[in-house]
């Protein structure tokens, strides 16, 4: 498959099939994101992988939606913003340089036939406290991963895109 069909054809899962994902695989997957560009290289990025049941449970308090909890893993993408390069206006681009990470992550699980969705609404306090994050850690996303549900399909959302000439401009906006 073309990146640019890859591309196309991921989508958000919420629904995952009752199955666990080999260690090898989710390493797979997570070298796809170690091996992001990131500002400077400075690679301010840490990916903490849950696959406990009871710690994927309390996990689930802080975004309690019931296709959460179906996820046999969820990756909590983290930035580490004292680590991150910073522009000269102060910018700092960490939470850039985790998105990159984790979109690598997100297209690399496609590609193994898994499915994944980009979960950011999720309380950062209680994902803090819950996942006992050092200080100066910072979570960005949390990422459930899995193979899919038999009946899994996009949501609607995911077809709608804007049209290319509402978003490219050419030498002006
Ligand atoms: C930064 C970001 C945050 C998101 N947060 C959530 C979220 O908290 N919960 C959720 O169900 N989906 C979330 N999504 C998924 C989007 O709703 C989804 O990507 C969008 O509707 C397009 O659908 P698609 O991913 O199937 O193409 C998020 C996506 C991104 C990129």
């Amino acid at each position: 498959m073309s990146v640019l069909d890859l591309m196309r054809s991921r989508y958000s899962l919420r629904a995952f099939a009752n199955r666990p994902v080999p260690r090898d695989t989710l390493l797979a997957v997570l070298e796809a994101a170690r091996s992001a560009p990131s500002a400077c290289n400075n690679q301010p990025c840490h990916f903490l992988v849950i696959q406990d049941l009871l710690a994927r449970a309390a996990l689930a308090a802080c975004y309690p939606r019931d296709w959460l909890r179906t996820a046999p893993a969820v990756i909590v993408c983290c930035a580490e913003p004292a680590k991150a390069w910073r522009r000269a206006d102060g910018k700092n681009h960490a939470d850039i340089d985790v998105a990159i990470a984790v979109d690598h992550l997100t297209l690399a699980a496609a590609e193994a036939g898994l499915g994944t969705c980009w979960v950011c609404a999720f309380d950062a306090v209680k994902a803090r406290t819950i996942l006992q994050l050092p200080d100066g850690i910072e979570p960005v996303a949390l990422i459930p991963i899995g193979y899919p549900a038999k009946d899994a399909v996009p949501a609607a959302l995911h077809a709608r895109r804007k049209p290319i000439e509402e978003i490219v401009h050419w030498e002006r906006m």
